[in-house]
């Protein structure tokens, strides 16, 4: 068993957290404030893991103020010596980060493997940030004008909106902050409230960077209510792009809030992510990608497998060995060894998948495992990770459930498959299992996968920060070079 209390208590000191932590940096850190302050539980056993304070109107500004100023010395700094920060940044989070993975874990609920993936994202797209500081390019154009030179040149937009979901409370801030650092715009960032100690704890470290390299300001730090500081940062003229990953809903929302002052966003909504079994599938790699795809953060990623389509001459087997392979996930303390699956977020997220389930059936849909609340010796928030037969056209099938629910459809052939995965409002990521090349080359052409995210016997989830991420339809837009943190300009 591991001891939760020795663990949050040794991470908590190394990190410099308390149980009353402030949630508001602008080069230096805000006073702590009882006002409305979070209180972070962990999902883990339910136990209160301490305070962090949040932004006001006044602090807010203050903020957003000394961003503004920051902007004016950062984004005279030459590219490469901009990228060097950032990989100063990037070897302290390698320094620590197995206590910060340790936080996401216990903050969030990730498996120790999660928790530590997520903070070496943040180093790897730190160090990818760094060699993008000597590749801020531009095009050379031939002009029709005689003696005229045309060419276009990426500027620095001014201060850039980071506003970050959960289930990735670090990791997603870094892939857009420090690639809109290195081309010189400035970040604030306001984390979701059901995560805000992990963005103390990742501000603590980076705070000593930026005092050591003097450039104290050119990230900040806003912690608060979606409804109260996320509103304010949408609403700012002096933010011209606002990064928003969390739910289409409120993507929908800030979109129109920013646009209405013709700002710029850059959206990663929801998912409905699915997978297309063909009966030409190794179905070993078909088993591991969609369990992996479905189980992985609890269903809780925006890439989570939530459909699988199996062709009906392979089903039956497909069904049996993917039960038996759920059966054998192990469920609970994420931080013990062997666990596959770590709690929901919190209540209301159990509630969720429990109406979830409840509406599938209504529907028509037949639970196949899973189905309850998992019961165990502590107060989290645990499942069953949960298999449904479902009949092509159910409405709740085409909904985002935040939790591990996995829809199973039957096909006949290819076409229909098709139409089944792309029937869905939302298209962020999906994958096709297949050894045939001419099946998979379909899946990637326009007359296949209508999401952002196209994957070949591999999981719908898993990102790589190399390669653009993002979806279409609901999911928002995919790589978008208008929606870049930086601008394009003509210079004649
Ligand atoms: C991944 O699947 O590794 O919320 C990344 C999410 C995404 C990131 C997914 N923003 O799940």
């Amino acid at each position: 068993m591991v001891d939760l209390e020795r663990i949050k208590k040794e991470t908590f000191e190394k990190l410099g957290l308390s149980d009353s932590n402030s949630g508001v940096f602008y080069g230096k850190w805000e006073k702590f404030s009882e006002k409305d302050a979070i209180t972070v539980k962990s999902p883990i056993d339910g136990a209160i893991l301490g305070k962090v304070s949040v932004a006001n109107a006044e602090n807010y500004d203050k903020t957003v103020a000394s961003l503004k100023k920051a902007f004016a010395e950062w984004s005279e700094i030459p590219g490469p010596k901009r990228g060097l920060l950032i990989k100063n940044i990037s070897d302290a989070l390698s320094e620590k980060k197995e206590l910060l993975g340790r936080i996401v874990s216990l903050e969030v609920g990730k498996t120790n493997v999660e928790g530590q993936g997520e903070i070496q994202e943040m180093i790897d797209v730190g160090y990818y940030a760094t060699g993008l500081g000597r590749q801020i390019y531009g095009n050379t154009i031939a002009s029709e004008r005689p003696e005229h030179v045309l060419y276009e040149k990426f500027l620095p937009l001014g201060i850039v909106g980071v506003i970050t979901a959960f289930n990735f409370p670090s990791a997603v801030w870094s892939w857009n902050s420090f690639l809109a650092a290195t081309v010189g715009d400035t970040v604030l960032w306001k984390p979701s409230s059901k995560a805000a100690l992990t963005s103390v704890a990742v501000m603590n470290v980076i705070g000593k960077v930026l005092e050591k390299e003097n450039y104290p300001n050119i990230f900040g730090l806003v912690n608060g209510r979606g409804s109260s500081i996320g509103e304010l940062l949408s609403k700012d003229e002096r933010i011209p792009l606002v990064s928003f990953t969390g739910s289409v809903k409120t993507g929908r929302h800030i979109s129109s809030v920013v646009s209405g002052r013709f700002g710029r966003t850059i959206l990663e909504l929801g998912g409905n992510n699915c997978a297309i079994v063909s009966e030409k599938a190794d179905m070993n790699i078909a088993l591991k990608g969609v369990g992996f795809g479905a189980l992985a953060t609890a269903g809780q990623r925006c890439t989570s497998t939530r459909r699988a389509v199996v062709s009906e001459k392979i089903y039956e087997d497909f069904k049996k060995r993917l039960i038996e392979s759920y059966k054998k996930a192990k469920i609970g303390n994420p931080l013990e060894s062997g666990v596959l699956v770590g709690p929901l977020i919190d209540e209301e997220a159990v509630v969720n998948y429990e109406k979830a389930i409840v509406r599938a059936v209504e529907q028509g849909g037949k639970v196949l495992t899973g189905g309850k609340r998992f019961k165990n010796e502590s107060k989290g928030y645990y499942v069953e990770p949960t298999i449904i037969e479902a009949k092509k056209g159910m409405e709740i099938t085409k909904e985002e459930t935040f939790a591990p629910i996995l829809y199973l459809f039957k096909y006949s052939n290819l076409k229909e498959a098709i139409e089944i995965h792309n029937g869905v409002p939302q298209g962020l990521s999906s994958a096709m299992f297949t050894t045939d090349l001419r099946e998979e080359e379909i899946f990637l052409s326009s007359k296949g996968s209508d999401c952002g995210i196209a994957n070949i016997n591999t999981s719908t989830a898993g990102a790589e920060i190399g390669g653009a991420f993002g979806g279409e339809k609901d999911t928002g837009e995919a790589e978008n070079p208008e929606a870049m943190p930086g601008r394009l300009t003509q210079e004649e």
